[in-house]
This record gives C-alpha cells, sequence and structure tokens, in this order.
C-alpha cells in the first residue's frame, strides 16, 4: 500500500511535465465532444416548437422527446465505463463520434415519431458516453500543472454547443425547419471522429494494459520532452491490482464515490438546468411579454456562460478548486436567493424583469466559474487508474440522473411552490452545497493522479485527497 509520507517521487514527475501546443491540441480535439452536449442538450429547446405541429405531438409525448437525450445519457453513461476501461478511452471515443453521426442523421430525417424518439435517445446515449470520457481522456494526457485548465476545456465546449444551438435554433426559426436545425450537429460529430482516429492513446490507459514502450513513447510525444521516467514510473507505480468491478465497494474507495454522487447532485440541483432549459420561460414569468423578447435575453445567459467559462480556465489550477466551488457556490445562493425576493415581492412590477435578468446572470457567472467545470474535473481526477473509466461512469451517470430529475420537476415545482418558492429551493440547497464542498473536496490543483491515488489507497480523508 502506497505511504503518503513516501510521495516524493510524485512531485518531481509533477513538476516536469509542463505545456505545450500539442497537448492543448489533443485536449480540445477530445472536447469536440463537448459541443455535441452542448448543442444537442440545447437545440431541441427551439426545435421543439415546430416538431410539435409536424407531428401532432400529445403533451406526453412532447415531454418524452425533449427528455429522451437525457435519459439516453443516464444509460450511455452508466453503460460505457467498463469499455472505457477495456477498450480505452480513444477507441471509444471514436465510437462515440460514429454514433453521433448516425444518431443525429437519423433524428433529422425521421418521418415518424417513434423513430424519432429513438434517434433522439441514442443521441443522448452518445452523449453519456462523451461525456465522461472526455474529461477522463484530457486529464490522463494533461500534464498535472495544467490539468484543471486543459479538462475544462471540455466545460468549455459544452457552453459553446448551448450557445451555437440557440444561434442555429434562431437561425432556421423564421423557416421552421427543424431537420437542419438537428442536423447541423453532424458537423462536430464527424470532427470528433476524424480527429480522434489521429490522437494517442492515453498513456495511462497504455500503462494499465501492460504496453511500457508503447506508453513512453506517447509520453515523450505529448510532452516534447525525452526525459519521461519519473512520471512513467509513477503510473507503473500506482497499479496494485487487477481492474475488477468489486473494488468500487472497497472501503478506501468511500471518498471518491461520495465526492462523485455529492458534485453531481450540488451541480444539478442547485437549479443550472432550470435555467439553461427554461430560460425563456422565467423571463416570460418575470414579464418579457413577448416571446421574442425572452429569446433574445435567454441569449445574454449563453454568452455570459461562456465568456466567465473562458476567465474561470486559468483560475481553476492558480487558485485551485476549493477557493472557486466556494465563492462560485456562495454567488450562486445569493443571486437564488434575489431572484426568488424578486419574484415574491415584484410580481407584475417592471423591477421585477431586471432583477430577475440581473440575479440570472449573476447565478450563471458564478455557476461558470466554479461547479460548471470543476465537477467534471474532480470526478476525472479521483477514481484510481484500474477503474477510472467504470468509477467515473457511474458518477457521471447519476448526474445525469439528477439532471433529468430536475429538468423534469421544474414546471412542476413552480406550480406547487411558485417560482419563488422554487429558486428559494435551489437557494439553500447551494448552502448545503457550500458545507458539502468546505467539509469534503479535496484541492488538487498541480497534483498528480498518481500522488492521489496513492493518498486514497492510504486512507487520507476526502479533504486531504490533493496533501503532499
Ligand atoms: C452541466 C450541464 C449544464 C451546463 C451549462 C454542465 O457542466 O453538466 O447540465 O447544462 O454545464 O453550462
Amino acid at each position: 500500500m502506497h505511504n503518503p509520507s513516501s510521495l516524493g517521487s510524485y512531485v518531481v514527475a509533477e513538476q516536469q511535465a509542463t505545456i505545450n501546443s500539442f497537448v492543448v491540441l489533443v485536449a480540445s480535439i477530445a472536447a469536440v465532444a463537448g459541443i455535441l452536449f452542448g448543442f444537442d442538450t440545447g437545440v431541441i429547446s427551439g426545435a421543439i416548437l415546430f416538431i410539435r405541429k409536424d407531428f401532432m405531438l400529445s403533451g406526453l409525448m412532447e415531454g418524452l422527446i425533449v427528455s429522451s437525450v437525457l435519459w439516453g445519457a443516464v444509460i450511455g453513461s452508466a453503460v460505457s465505463g467498463y469499455f472505457a476501461d477495456y477498450f480505452g478511452r480513444k477507441l471509444l471515443l471514436i465510437l462515440t463520434g460514429l454514433i453521433f453521426i448516425v444518431g443525429t442523421l437519423a433524428s433529422a430525417f425521421s418521418p415518424t415519431v417513434p423513430l424519432f424518439f429513438f434517434s433522439r435517445l441514442i443521441v443522448g446515449f452518445a452523449i453519456g458516453v462523451a461525456s465522461f470520457v472526455s474529461p477522463l481522456y484530457i486529464s490522463e494526457v494533461a500534464p498535472p500543472r495544467f490539468r484543471g485548465m486543459l479538462v475544462s476545456l471540455n466545460q468549455l465546449a459544452i457552453t459553446i454547443g448551448i450557445l451555437c444551438s440557440y444561434g442555429v435554433d434562431a437561425y432556421f426559426a423564421e423557416t421552421g425547419e427543424w431537420c437542419w436545425m438537428l442536423g447541423i450537429g453532424v458537423i462536430p460529430a464527424v470532427i470528433l471522429f476524424f480527429g480522434m482516429l489521429m490522437l494517442p492513446q492515453s498513456p495511462r490507459w497504455i500503462v494499465l494494459k501492460g504496453r511500457i514502450d508503447k506508453a513512453r513513447h506517447i509520453l515523450k510525444m505529448i510532452r516534447r520532452q525525452e526525459n519521461v521516467e519519473a512520471e512513467l514510473n509513477d503510473i507503473k507505480n500506482s497499479i496494485e491490482e487487477k481492474r475488477d468491478w468489486r473494488l468500487l465497494f472497497q472501503k478506501w474507495l468511500r471518498p471518491a464515490i461520495i465526492l462523485g454522487i455529492g458534485l453531481g447532485f450540488f451541480q444539478q440541483c442547485t437549479g443550472i438546468n432550470a435555467i439553461i432549459y427554461y430560460a425563456p420561460t422565467i423571463f416570460e414569468m418575470a414579464g418579457f411579454k413577448t416571446a421574442s423578447a425572452a429569446i433574445s435575453v435567454t441569449a445574454i445567459v449563453g454568452i455570459v456562460n461562456v465568456l466567465f467559462t473562458i476567465i474561470a480556465l486559468p483560475l481553476i489550477d492558480l487558485w485551485g478548486r476549493r477557493p472557486l466551488l466556494l465563492l462560485g457556490l456562495t454567488g450562486m445562493g445569493i443571486s437564488l436567493l434575489i431572484l426568488s425576493i424578486s419574484f415574491y415581492v415584484g410580481a407584475d412590477s417592471e423591477m421585477l424583469k431586471w432583477s430577475a435578468l440581473l440575479s440570472m446572470v449573476g447565478f450563471i457567472i458564478f455557476f461558470a466559474m466554479s461547479l460548471g467545470p470543476i465537477m467534471w474535473l474532480v470526478i476525472a481526477e479521483v477514481f484510481p487508474l484500474e477503474i477510472r473509466g467504470l468509477g467515473t461512469s457511474l458518477m457521471i451517470s447519476a448526474s445525469w440522473i439528477f439532471n433529468g430529475m430536475v429538468a423534469g420537476s421544474f414546471i412542476t415545482l413552480v406550480h406547487l411552490f411558485d417560482a419563488s418558492g422554487t429558486f428559494l429551493i435551489f437557494a439553500v440547497l447551494s448552502v448545503l452545497g457550500i458545507v458539502f464542498v468546505y467539509r469534503t473536496v479535496p484541492e488538487t490543483k498541480g497534483v498528480s493522479l498518481e500522488h492521489i491515488e496513492a493518498n486514497l489507497r492510504a486512507g487520507v480523508p476526502s479533504r486531504q485527497l490533493g496533501h503532499k
């Protein structure tokens, strides 16, 4: 078993690796998966207006179609973890690109409702797989000091995908050509497929397969340096047990599971997708009377999301994960409280419009700088190499379930407790999130994955997993 007091060699490897343009290119291509994630989850909000008419959907069918991507993602992320460990991250991302291409074309040209539903389920499946394999792959090729920024390129891509989906919906809204709205998603899918074909395997997965010479070759290529022995040795030494799903039930792994489920819960249950998926509806409730006014202010939400994710990227490795999470959750909680109070006191007033807009923008800013990128990052960091694919896939699958629960219940919650009560619930959950982060989330900035794993195996408490 690893002993945290003998972690000196990890520190050497952590300090050696630097960033170079090749590793940035590798991370950027893998992050195209994030564009597909954002685009395909966002595009339906505009497309459904026309699909509803063309297919003459009942309310129930419409709900099923809108949520099919989410449930597909739950299934995709839950069942593919084993394959990420068995066939490797690269092959899985290539296959995912292919599934995206097939699912997107099938949904764009579906002649019937069942076929449409099924093809959206396939797209969701691909999103589920990509949502955990892409951050996982990037975390395994990135040098420790820049891992936060590189893995979070995936979150940046998600926000760009969401923004593009708003743009595409707006562009084709005039003619109502929903087949184009959905079909455009084939472009990033093709880029992901061909781009991944050209990228190297994850060196860590290659070590897991026992191909040390190949791993050395890949490390030299992505580090752009000859001396990679320290990092290679760290990876080799971190492998202790045979890959086996029963590892998931070991007591020493519990902190990783609590972190994974907890971060997924708080990322989703503080209401991000109530805002991302229902922004036009909320803006209408706040008094932006025409649909086009509501849709225009929604674009502001999308742009702010992208901008503040860009600002967060360098800060994740500079300030660290914990300060950003604590700051972000505090800001999210305050913004939600203001939103709740605005709806409580201001129904029908001019003020409500603007305080709703400002507090929603505030919420997005704080989310984009904290839980948005950092949930994916920390989950990709804390599982041991032998079951990193399986572990992260199950955690991400749980987060998709929370996503489906919030998206599916938001309108019902508003009927039950009003907008004001619903946002108050999200605000209270943000406060609980602060307590969770304060007590359990480790600071992993600049620390190698092997170092985190050694701490985990040594039974170090969750909050100290990044300690040297
Ligand atoms: C979340 C998505 C959300 C997006 C918004 C992601 O990190 O997982 O559910 O829609 O951020 O930017």
